[in-house]
């Protein structure tokens, strides 16, 4: 064997032996019970863990089981996905910490053959467009928007507030198609409900949750001290109740604060809880267990039947407040 020869064989066999464990595990597991992943950026918020809780219930009744990994940056995805590929998962649910990362997701997802489907927040591709291919569940995004306009234009004029002595805090994440989908949407109904465009005050938020929206809210609050009254409205009832908070700190008092939340889940429970109302007036509330049942159910059924879910599911939600919040949550499943 000339030594060209030999060094080419070497390389070849190298290869194989890399190849031959990774084959070797696929059809070592091919009998096992069905696995797939859930991955979620903010595995602490109670909307994603009850959708984890969800998924893991119908695995559990349904006979598959289910990786729960929390992935709030761009690498832990890609570690997640390596890890499951490695465990020899067959697909995942994810909502991913940045909806740019479509292209890359879809790349690893590849990589080991793995299905996969969005939930909540739609990946996109390099232009900006919903990553093809990827079938999606989210909440009708605008829709509930409006339902949040609709449910605080409402209550201020049962309030008998008069719109030129009112403020709208509105928290913004505009890098989030869903976020501004639904800040638009509340947005469009405010105004149809005779609110005034220039006291709309734009907080933008870095991120979803209630330090981003206490964070997003007092430096705003602190340049118009000659507002007294106040509505407030971001993507999520997380940044609704930091933007709540960032209010109480300035002793703005409950009854002049208006906020009205999306998602209806623990946090939202705990304030309808409290003894004394707070300026967390209510929340468009969808159901996470469905979510989390539903998106699970699309992949599993395509990874077992080559059934593909439909490209895009949008669902909708049921305004929640203090005194139907137990009955709404009944009735959601949640
Ligand atoms: C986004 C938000 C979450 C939740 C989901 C629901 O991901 O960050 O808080 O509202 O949408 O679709």
């Amino acid at each position: 064997m000339t030594s060209k020869l030999r060094r080419l064989t070497l390389t070849a066999m190298a290869a194989a032996a890399l190849a031959a464990p990774f084959a070797a595990q696929l059809s070592a597991r091919a009998d096992e019970p069905l696995k797939v992943g859930f991955l979620v950026k903010m595995p602490e918020q109670a909307w994603f863990i009850n959708e984890q809780k969800a998924a893991t219930a119908l695995g559990q009744k349904d006979g598959f089981s289910v990786v729960n990994i929390g992935t709030p940056d761009g690498e832990k995805v890609l570690a997640a996905i390596d890890n499951l590929g490695a465990q020899g998962a067959k697909g995942f649910v994810i909502c991913a910490p940045d909806v740019r990362l479509g292209p890359a997701i879809q790349a690893r997802a590849k990589r080991y053959n793995m299905k996969f489907v969005t939930v909540d927040d739609q990946l996109v591709d390099s232009t900006g467009k919903p990553l093809a291919n990827v079938p999606h569940l989210g909440m009708s995004a605008f829709k509930i928007g409006n339902q949040v306009g609709q449910a605080i234009s409402d209550e201020m004029k049962r309030r008998g507030w008069k719109p030129e002595e009112v403020g709208a805090l509105r928290i913004t994440d505009y890098e989030l198609p869903t976020a501004k989908l639904r800040t638009d949407g509340a947005t469009q109904s405010l105004l149809a409900g005779g609110f005034r465009k220039e006291n709309i005050f734009d907080a933008p938020q870095k991120t979803t949750d209630d330090e981003g929206g206490f964070n997003a809210v007092s430096p705003v609050l602190a340049q118009h001290p000659n507002i007294k009254k106040w509505v407030i409205f971001a993507l999520n009832e997380e940044s609704v109740l930091g933007g709540v908070r960032a209010t109480e700190q300035l002793h703005i008092p409950a009854a002049d604060v208006i906020g009205v939340g999306i998602n209806g889940a623990g946090e939202a429970f705990a304030e309808f809880q409290k003894k004394e109302p707070t300026g967390f007036y209510g929340t468009i509330a969808v159901s996470s267990t469905n979510h989390g049942k539903e998106s699970t159910e699309n992949l599993v059924e395509w990874i077992k039947d080559g059934k593909q879910p439909p490209a895009d599911t949008q669902t909708t939600g049921k305004l929640m407040v203090r005194d139907n919040w137990l009955d709404v949550r009944k009735e959601l499943g949640i």
